[in-house]
């Protein structure tokens, strides 16, 4: 599959009839809304768990240099904590260009803090697309992170934006958390080293 997912998402019918319609966020969509939405609230899916092994040529690194973003994998017993967003139809346009480094539309339950429940259009990057990168030692994403740089920022703002948006969220999201960890240890490291060096 290409890695440009805009005209496979624009084909997806099956979100035609909705608006509005709830769109689940768990990466950069839950600490950079840059789009008009209704309505905003924490929310949770169950059966994904968020991992940074998408390669982000576009927003957070480049055709040469890839950074890394999240993506979710299927995980039984799992569940995500993320923020929902109510948005009319014509917002689709926005995200699927925003997500279209091999993100596809995908329908999941969300549960919202209440207890209420509602479908969602959650965009998903899974590993037949061409910039699916896979795991990797977290000290390694680390080190990936720590070095990329696309139109979007830096890949390490991306990682703490993401650790601190969680936080908030009073979410513990381990693999999140420990990637935080070894990138801020590298910079602390890099630190010393300069002001031995000199
Ligand atoms: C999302 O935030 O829901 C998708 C992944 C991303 O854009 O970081």
């Amino acid at each position: 599959m290409s890695a440009d997912t805009t005209a496979i998402n624009r084909q997806m019918t099956a979100f035609a009839s909705r608006d509005p319609l709830w769109v689940f966020g768990y990466g950069s969509l839950i600490f950079k809304a840059d789009f008009p939405y209704l309505e905003r609230r924490p929310a949770r899916i169950r059966h994904w768990v968020r991992r940074f092994w998408q390669g982000s040529h576009d927003h957070r690194g480049t055709p040469e240099a890839p950074g890394r973003v999240v993506t979710l994998v299927p995980q039984q017993d799992a569940v995500c904590e993320g923020m929902a967003y109510l948005v009319r139809q014509a917002v689709l346009e926005h995200l699927d260009f925003r997500e279209k480094n091999g993100y596809l539309r995908t329908l999941a339950e969300m549960t919202f803090a209440d207890g209420g429940t509602a479908e969602g259009l959650v965009y998903i990057a899974t590993p037949d697309n061409a910039a699916f990168l896979g795991p990797a030692p977290e000290e390694e994403i680390a080190r990936q992170i720590a070095r990329s740089v696309g139109p979007s920022g830096t890949n390490r703002d991306y990682l703490l934006q993401l650790a601190q948006a969680l936080r908030d969220l009073s979410e513990h999201d381990a693999h999140v958390f420990a990637i935080e960890r070894h990138l801020l240890a590298l910079e602390t490291q890099e630190r010393c080293t300069a002001a031995v060096t000199g």
